[in-house]
């Protein structure tokens, strides 16, 4: 297989997890390359559900290796959790999972930081973030004072601890917050290089050897194009790029060896937490969606906001990321749709006219979305197993979506959450 970068081309949870399963059968070495505990990615393998919200999926495939990026903010001991969950299951990763000695740690203080800033903003300042310090951590990243896990084997790592442990008290008790449990939180983080010196590796040097020994390379992306801290819709969005540029940046190998780029975009849309959503649908049809789509937070078990497609966030997607290939997903979800109406643009009061997504989120505000209809297919397609067995009228309502998003072919169009149900379109 080509080296590709998988991203999500909207607000995340459009279904990347399947994706990456079913390409990491051509893949030799899947790389995640940022976010963080944040993410939560679902694998439905052989009748078992898998929730993996660190390691990438690749390791549900035997023989396959997987890195954990340097663009990646880690908490440790979530990556505990999730190496105990994978035993229980059988799944051994030592030595097949390696984790890059450059990547960032999320400290337990980042936790508490962010739930405390959360805590603090009114109403229509409040994030939605996940609670897991995504945004402190990478904050502390940017300032230089973050902890990477090369730093677990150094002498001074607990001093350092102790001391970041003190400063964020002061800080936490300004804000009335629980204080960190200092002595407790030195004796976990003492256990900490021992259990994970195995895994730690120079991850830029091994995934740059296996590409030039001719592997193939999977960078996959956690939520999407829209919750980039440039491309998004700040200050609504995450802490980190999950566009394509930070497949490179977040793993060190460089853009002239990435051969293709693959987007995920699910059949409508959905986003977690706050911010604009153009399309929502705070109705009937957007609670059907919820319920049929199991429009569930994977991380955190919040409801999702749901809507109608936006070729307009899709064409942006398209031209921030460059993308090849479509990969679309939950086609099924719309099988009991009357009408299906996809937005083509935004118009604001002034008459202006959107065609792809602006910065300015009061502009937003202003803004209607204008609509194509299609009629729906009114047929259950989650058993189609090929795409010309699909309703001619849910073939047409592709089609349309991908013409209308950009220059990117459709590689695979998913119609259920079973791994059989991934058409394959010439990827
Ligand atoms: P944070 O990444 O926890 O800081 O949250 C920032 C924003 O990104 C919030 O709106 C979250 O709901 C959203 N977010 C973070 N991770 C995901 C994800 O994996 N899927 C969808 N939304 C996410």
């Amino acid at each position: 297989m080509p080296n590709t970068i998988l991203m999500g081309a909207q607000w995340g949870d459009e279904g990347k997890g399947k994706v990456i399963d079913v390409l990491t059968s051509q893949a030799d070495v899947i790389v995640r390359y940022q976010g963080g505990s944040n993410a939560g990615h679902t694998v439905i393998a052989e009748g078992k559900k898998y929730v993996l919200h660190l390691i990438p999926s690749g390791i549900l495939h035997p023989g396959k290796q997987c890195v954990i990026g340097n663009g990646v903010v880690m908490d440790p001991f979530d990556l505990l959790k999730e190496i105990d969950m994978l035993r229980g299951y059988g799944i051994e990763p030592d030595g097949r999972l390696f984790i890059s000695d450059r990547t960032h740690m999320v400290m337990q203080w980042h936790r508490a930081l962010d739930k405390a800033d959360e805590a603090h903003r009114s109403h229509d300042k409040k994030i939605g973030t996940t609670g897991r310090g995504i945004g402190p951590a990478y904050s502390a990243k940017m300032g230089r004072s973050g902890f990477r896990v090369g730093d677990l084997l150094r002498p001074d790592f607990l001093d350092r601890v102790s001391e970041m442990c003190v400063s964020t008290n002061l800080r936490l008790s300004k804000w009335g917050a629980e204080l960190l449990d200092i002595d407790t939180l030195l004796k976990d983080y003492a256990k900490l290089a021992d259990i994970l010196k195995p895994y730690i590796t120079d991850t830029v040097v091994f995934i740059n050897a296996a590409d030039r020994a001719g592997k193939s390379i999977l960078l996959e992306g956690a939520q999407g194009t829209m919750l980039d801290i440039d491309f998004g819709t700040y200050p609504f969005v995450t802490s980190s790029n999950p566009t394509a540029g930070g497949a490179c940046t977040g793993s060190g190998l460089s853009p002239r060896r990435i051969d293709r780029v693959v987007g995920v975009i699910k059949c409508y849309t959905t986003r977690v937490g706050s911010g604009p959503f153009p399309t929502e649908l705070a109705d009937a049809t957007g609670e059907h969606l919820r319920q049929k789509g199991g429009e569930f937070g994977a991380t955190t078990g919040r409801p999702r906001r749901c809507g109608w497609y936006d070729a307009v966030v899709a064409r942006y997607s398209a031209m921030v990321n460059g993308v090849d290939f479509w990969a679309m997903t939950k086609l099924d979800v719309l099988d009991e749709q009357p009408t299906l109406k996809i937005c083509v643009a935004y118009r604001r009061d002034d008459g202006h006219i959107y065609e792809t997504f602006p910065a300015d989120l009061s502009a937003l505000e202003r803004c209607t979305p204008v609509y194509e209809e299609m009629p729906g297919w009114m047929t259950d397609t989650s058993k189609t197993t090929r795409y010309e067995e699909l309703p001619l009228k849910a073939r047409a309502y592709v089609e349309r979506l991908v013409a209308l998003s950009g220059a990117a072919r459709l590689g695979i169009l998913s119609v259920g959450p079973a791994r059989e149900t991934t058409l394959r379109l010439g990827i």
